[in-house]
Parts: structure tokens; C-alpha cells; sequence
């Protein structure tokens, strides 16, 4: 299950159909801010999805893939995350200025990522290794409590 902004979903649906794929992957059209996701996965994944919101945001998302998981599912967060040890004024200086140009969202630690996905209603919080982490760090979490 592919969720996007209806216009993006429906790009997606026409490539499914183009790819032969539709028998198994359905694209949904709709605002994650807002709207409930497809319930029925045993994973998530947020990939380059966090870091476009700000706090308030982000854990309306987080909170609405928590409400969409069984307990048990599991959350995949990759993005790439501030201050990844030994390339932190790179990393820094440019999400940060990538960031502020969309005017909207920030580069989180993973410490701080784990906060707000922990407060969404996940345990069982891990970072996994990455062979480019300045470019796609990665958490995976458990569903654990229904979100508040
Ligand atoms: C930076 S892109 C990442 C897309 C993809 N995961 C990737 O790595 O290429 C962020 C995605 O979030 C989608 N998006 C932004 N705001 C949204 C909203 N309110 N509801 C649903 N999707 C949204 C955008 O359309 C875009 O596809």
C-alpha cells in the first residue's frame, strides 16, 4: 500500500497499472496530517518523510501510522538525521538550509526522533546501520500502546 497526496497517488496508480502490479499494490490518495491511513500493514515505512514537518506535524504522522499498525507492526524510519558523528557541519549546514528553504520541517537527531516516535505509541526503538548514514539513517520501532 502506497500512501501519498491524491495527485501523487494517482501517478503511483498508473505506474502499478503500467508495471503489471496492480493485483498487489494499491496506491491511496489522501493527507497523512489529517486523514487515517489503510489499516492492514505489518510494516510502515517513512522514508525521507519525517524531516519535511515540523514537531506538531511529524507526531501526527507518526501517531496516524501508529493507528494504522496491529500492535506489533513495525515503523521503518529512514532519513538523514543531525548529527552524524564526523560529519556534522556537512550534515547540518546542508538540511539545515534545505530545510529552511521549504520553509517548513528540520534535521532531527536520531535521539530526537526516537523521543517522537516513542511518544506516538512505539517501543523496542532501534537504529540500524547504514552504509551512507549522512544521507539515510535508519530506525525501526514496535508498535507497542495505542496512540494518545
Ligand atoms: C521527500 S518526499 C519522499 C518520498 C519518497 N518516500 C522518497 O523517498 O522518494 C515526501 C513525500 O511526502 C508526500 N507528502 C507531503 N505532504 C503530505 C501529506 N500531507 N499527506 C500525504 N503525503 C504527503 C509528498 O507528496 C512526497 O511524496
Amino acid at each position: 500500500m502506497l500512501f501519498d497526496l491524491p495527485a501523487v497517488a494517482e501517478r503511483a496508480r498508473q505506474r502499478f497499472q503500467s508495471a503489471g502490479l496492480t493485483g498487489r499494490a494499491h496506491a491511496h490518495g489522501g493527507d497523512f496530517l489529517q486523514d487515517d491511513l489503510p489499516y492492514g500493514a505489518d510494516i510502515a515505512s517513512l522514508v525521507r518523510v519525517i524531516h519535511d514537518h515540523n514537531d506538531g506535524g511529524a507526531l501526527r504522522i507518526l501517531r496516524a501510522v501508529r493507528r494504522a499498525l496491529p500492535v506489533g507492526g513495525v515503523l521503518l524510519l529512514a532519513e538523514p538525521m543531525a548529527a552524524m558523528r564526523g560529519a556534522e557541519t556537512v550534515g547540518d549546514a546542508y538540511f539545515g538550509f534545505y530545510l529552511l528553504a521549504m520553509g517548513r520541517g528540520r534535521p532531527r537527531t536520531a535521539q530526537r526522533l526516537m523521543e517522537l516516535v516513542r511518544e506516538a505509541g512505539f517501543g523496542d526503538i532501534r537504529r540500524i546501520a547504514t552504509d551512507m548514514p549522512l544521507q539515510t539513517a535508519l530506525l525501526t520501532a514496535r508498535a507497542v500502546r495505542k496512540p494518545d
